[in-house]
């Protein structure tokens, strides 16, 4: 099982403390931890003016008087783009380079900082002539090009808030995300590069906007993928087209640090997803301090590799955001792992000389289980650093990450976080900290943790609990977009009381007998597939959505490759016509829930059933369930409504 049990933890002995050279050298001072420790909010006060540029500077801190709703560093002024860009040109680093961009076809291009920024002075020149102005929202659906990141950056530079959607989500799921933000403009390519081929995103937009009743007022749309795409007079413009025509003048104008800079659409509990809200100065802080610090970067002489697409909480912290602020020189890559062979992860490695990588447990087992042959054919001695992120790393996939592709010398840091946190909350840092497979272990200096029980009493080790966070932090959400009430029932509600706020995390996790934290897992219905979030019951409104069916339940499934996987139980309808066979409704189901949000969330396993487990007030007992779908033994089955349905399932099953 990949995901971490508290006994294989628990005895979990090996330790990997620095190199001497490699703390001699590092970019984290162990002070940070007393200073934070000293002084919490005038610790990250005095990151916010070292590490960014401020239109004006704030006086203010932190304004946790409306708590949960935090502000941080209100009265001062920020350019979010203008500190990823200009100011490392004026600087005098304009030559160096911000990106090499390796397309899955073959195609490359690179950019420095000066030409970075001048691409996106034009962007921002492209999107006032569209009419987008400050605190409009507009939606980016993108691969993984240059584009992605110049249009990000120019909606930010002039004050709009993009609301990136990630290129494998179906054009239903653009839809609603589209239409929860009221997007002006939408900024999407033909097509992009993924395994060998070219798939549409032009389409999906098309779909997404076809009722005719959507906010969208443009579609600004790059050539990327070549193929043929329908287009739509007056709506319709080419980015090439535009910025060919654009000026490449335009000036950063500070906006308040609390100002939106963007939305990130996340699964929770319930069907629908949320979207999170990120603001500026705070965010901004946050995720170029934990890229410094965590990473151990020297901007000088690094190269930084993050495997996430833009799509993800990732990519927007540790592609865009944190890597710019700091003046890093990154890769970035469009396609899958495999294409067009099995080692290519490895080649852009040895061709860039990356020295930094960071990529999530899901790829690092995919990896292991094709065998080191396939790293082992090329050069990754550049490597220093190695992160991973998204879900727990097992042990045996710790060790072979750091064997296998870190040459038995790179420290590995397993950073945990969420979309909502912004940035990375609880991770060693390399040069301080001795390393342990299997944990992420502190939280980073400047932020609090604790593991509560149900009672909201602290456990003590080894025990397990809840993780909460107990201090607001910089890179905080600062709402769900159009519905406070959700904020605070979804992340405040549960342990806090009067004027003390603790920001609950679905997370479950326990403190080892070394004071590290152990992650264990989502204890709510969130599915972590591959790394990334799914919810149970957005699946569920998928399938019923579907009129074969009667009702279903999902339940994640423990999985060696994915971590977990979609698993569904499935009553159809008795007076149905448009499946025959039971083969048929599970293909037929299957291709809709890719339709309905992605192939993401496409089922490994459906199962037809006649009956589904419930309590004798109706609910679905999905923990009986998931025992079927973990081929395990089925727990206490006495509060169901009919005890035989277990029975019947997991006969069929057999
Ligand atoms: C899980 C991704 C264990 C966790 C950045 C969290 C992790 C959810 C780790 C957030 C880790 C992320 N160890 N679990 N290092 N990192 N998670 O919003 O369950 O896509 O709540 O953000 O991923 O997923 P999200």
């Amino acid at each position: 099982m990949p995901s971490n049990s508290i006994d294989s933890l628990l005895h979990e002995s090996r330790q990997f403390p620095p190199s001497a050279e490699f703390a001699a050298d590092s970019i984290a001072k162990p002070e940070l931890y007393a200073e934070a420790a000293a002084d919490r909010v005038g610790f990250w006060a005095d990151q916010a003016r070292e590490l960014l540029h401020w239109h004006k500077p704030f006086t203010q801190t932190l304004d946790w008087s409306e708590a949960p709703f935090a502000k941080w560093f209100a009265d001062g002024k920020i350019n979010v783009a203008y500190n990823c860009l200009d100011r490392h040109v004026a600087a005098g680093n304009g030559d160096r380079v911000a990106f090499h961009w390796e397309g899955e076809n073959g195609d490359t291009a690179t950019y420095t900082y000066s030409e970075l920024t001048t691409a996106v002075k034009k962007a921002a020149n492209v999107l006032i002539d569209l009419g987008v102005e400050q605190g409009d929202r507009v939606a980016i659906y993108l691969p993984v090009i240059p584009e992605a990141l110049i249009a990000m950056l120019a909606v930010v530079r002039i004050g709009a808030v993009h609301s990136v959607v990630f290129g494998g989500f179906s054009s239903e799921s653009l839809r609603s995300r589209i239409d929860d933000a009221a997007a002006k403009l939408v900024i999407t390519a033909d097509g992009g590069w993924r395994k060998g081929k070219v798939f549409p995103l032009k389409g999906a937009v098309d779909g997404a906007l076809a009722n005719g009743t959507s906010t969208v007022e443009n579609v600004l749309v790059v050539k990327r993928g070549e193929n043929d795409i329908e287009w739509t007079d007056g709506r319709d413009t080419w980015w090439h087209d535009r910025m060919d025509a654009a000026s490449a003048e335009h000036e950063a104008e500070g906006f308040d640090a609390e100002s939106p800079l963007f939305i990130l659409y996340t699964s929770g509990t319930t069907g629908k997803p949320k979207g999170i809200l990120h603001t500026s100065g705070g965010y901004l802080t946050h995720v170029a301090f934990t890229h410094k610090n965590v990473f151990d970067l020297h901007p000088e002489t690094d190269v930084y590799w993050c495997s996430a697409d833009v799509g993800w909480i990732t990519g927007h912290s540790y592609v865009v955001y944190g890597p710019l602020a700091n003046g890093a020189t990154q890769v970035l890559y469009e396609g899958t792992p495999d294409t067009p062979h099995a080692g290519r992860w490895w080649e852009i490695i040895q061709k860039y000389r990356v020295t930094i990588f960071y990529t999530a447990p899901t790829a690092i087992r995919s990896f292991m289980k094709i065998g080191r042959q396939v790293p082992n054919e090329f050069d990754l001695s550049s490597l220093r650093v190695l992160g991973s992120v998204g879900e727990p790393i097992n042990p045996e996939a710790w060790i072979w990450y750091r064997d296998v592709i870190g040459g038995g010398k790179t420290p590995i840091v397993d950073t945990w976080w969420q979309t909502e946190t912004g940035g990375i909350m609880i991770s060693a840092l390399p040069g301080i900290t001795s390393l342990k497979p299997g944990s992420a272990q502190v939280p980073i200096p400047g932020v609090k943790i604790d593991i509560l029980g149900e009672d909201g009493t602290r456990v003590d080790p080894p025990n397990g609990g809840l993780l909460v966070v107990s201090e607001p932090w910089p890179g905080m959400l600062r709402g769900i977009w159009g519905d406070p009430e959700r904020f605070v029932e979804t992340y405040w509600s549960k342990f806090s009381s009067g004027n003390t706020w603790k920001y609950f995390a679905g997370d479950g996790a326990h403190v080892d007998t070394d004071g590290d934290i152990v992650l264990l897992g989502r204890v709510d219905d969130v599915m972590n597939v591959s790394g990334h979030r799914l919810s149970t019951q957005e699946i569920e409104s998928a399938l019923v959505s579907n009129h074969i069916v009667a009702e279903a339940a999902v339940v994640g499934a423990a999985d060696e490759a994915t971590g977990q996987a979609v698993v569904a139980f499935v009553i159809i309808k008795s007076n149905q016509k448009d499946a025959n066979t039971a083969d048929e409704a599970v293909a037929l189901l299957k291709k809709h829930v890719s339709e309905q949000i992605g192939a993401i969330a496409r089922p490994r396993q459906i199962f037809i059933v006649a009956e589904l487990p419930k309590t004798r007030s109706g609910k679905i007992m999905r923990r009986l369930l998931q025992d079927v779908a973990e081929g395990r033994e089925i727990g206490d089955t006495t509060t169901l409504a009919d005890t035989s349905v277990m029975q019947i399932i997991s006969d069929k099953l057999r």
